[in-house]
């Protein structure tokens, strides 16, 4: 659905920062990264959202290119990121289309509740290599091109920059594996090792130019992270555990995305920006299940989407 400027982003940027410029992002049609491009558009970028399903990241490529006229938003669906031939051929047909790959956003990402008793090999696998190896293949395949942007729009940050920035990435990782969280040792496994590998980028990279850093979103509101970690009805009490006091907003993100993209992001590199009022430092999310009662008790998650189906 077409969305008002200020559902998505904050009014103090400037439209046409983003202008010539292309963002790629996995994960793209979901309800966090969506907002993320949205913004670039809205502020001049053209961009490629790649996801799995065909109809749902079309659909959204449409949506989103109604925050600018003329803007071009591709939608490449059936790419899934642990899949690298996949991966590589969106992106290279991104930069053939659109002209460039200036920004990326490694936003594709898996979720689900449970102990780890009840995790299987399968499930934990899935887990990390959409996350992990999915963020590497997503760097691999893009690497090149936001080596060849971050040349042409290199900044020593004093002088005035006449034609914006680019070779930037930014990893969309958690906070739940800074305090430990129940229900997630997956997840926190895998998020820490993309923020380790957000690092490693950096260190690599930024003598090239790029920066790479990671945006670590607490509890956003209306968000498929949020239907599939908290209980509906659990909402106030975790919202509660909030210092800032309520749940974040998607366009919170994209705030930060544009920050870090910008001309104001330039020396800003293998940094985390937790974007969630506060919340881990009062951790102990555990979305409304009771702890440690429920852990103890041994039942499966229900309540939430994204529940374990049966098979039979
Ligand atoms: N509890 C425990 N195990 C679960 C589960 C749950 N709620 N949901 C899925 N699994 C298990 C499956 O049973 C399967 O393991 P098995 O083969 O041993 O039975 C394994 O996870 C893989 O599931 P499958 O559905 O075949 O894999 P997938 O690759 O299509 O899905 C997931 C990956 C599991 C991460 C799925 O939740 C997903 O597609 N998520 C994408 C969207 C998302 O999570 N967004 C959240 C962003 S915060």
């Amino acid at each position: 659905m077409p969305m008002e400027k200020y559902q998505f982003m904050s009014n103090v940027w400037r439209d046409g920062i983003f202008d010539n410029k292309v963002v790629f992002c996995t994960g793209g049609a979901g309800t966090i990264c969506s907002a993320q491009v949205r913004a670039m558009v809205a502020l001049g970028a053209n961009a490629c959202i790649i996801g799995r399903n065909v109809e749902k990241t079309e659909n959204m490529a449409k949506d989103i290119a109604t925050a600018r006229p003329g803007a071009r938003v591709l939608g490449i669906g059936a790419i899934d990121v642990r899949k690298p031939e996949l991966l590589q051929g969106a992106a290279d047909r991104c930069a053939r289309e659109l002209g460039s790959l200036d920004f990326v956003i490694a936003g594709a990402a898996g979720n689900f509740l449970a102990t780890i008793d009840q995790i299987s090999p399968n499930a934990m696998k899935s887990v990390i290599d959409i996350d992990v190896l999915g963020s590497y293949n997503t760097v691999k395949a893009t690497l090149p091109y936001l080596k060849e942007s971050a040349g042409r729009y290199r900044t020593d940050g004093t002088t005035l920059p006449v034609n914006g920035t680019g070779g930037r990435i930014i990893f969309v990782s958690a906070t739940l594996h800074y305090t430990g969280t129940p229900m997630q040792s997956h997840v926190s496994v895998a998020k820490a090792g993309v923020d380790a590998m957000a690092m490693s980028v950096a260190i690599e990279q930024g003598p090239r130019g790029i920066t790479s850093n990671i945006i670590a979103p607490g509890p956003i509101a209306e968000t498929e992270g949020m239907a599939r970690l908290s209980k509906s009805d659990a909402k106030s009490k975790v919202a509660k555990a909030v210092p800032s006091g309520r749940f974040g907003a998607v366009k919170e993100i994209a705030d930060a995305t544009v920050y870090l993209f910008s001309d104001a992001g330039n020396f800003v590199n293998g940094e985390t920006l937790v974007v969630d009022g506060g919340a881990w430092h009062t951790a102990g999310f555990a979305g409304g299940f009771e702890y440690p009662d429920f852990m103890l008790s041994g039942e499966s998650v229900t309540g939430v989407k994204g529940g374990k189906k049966s098979k039979l």
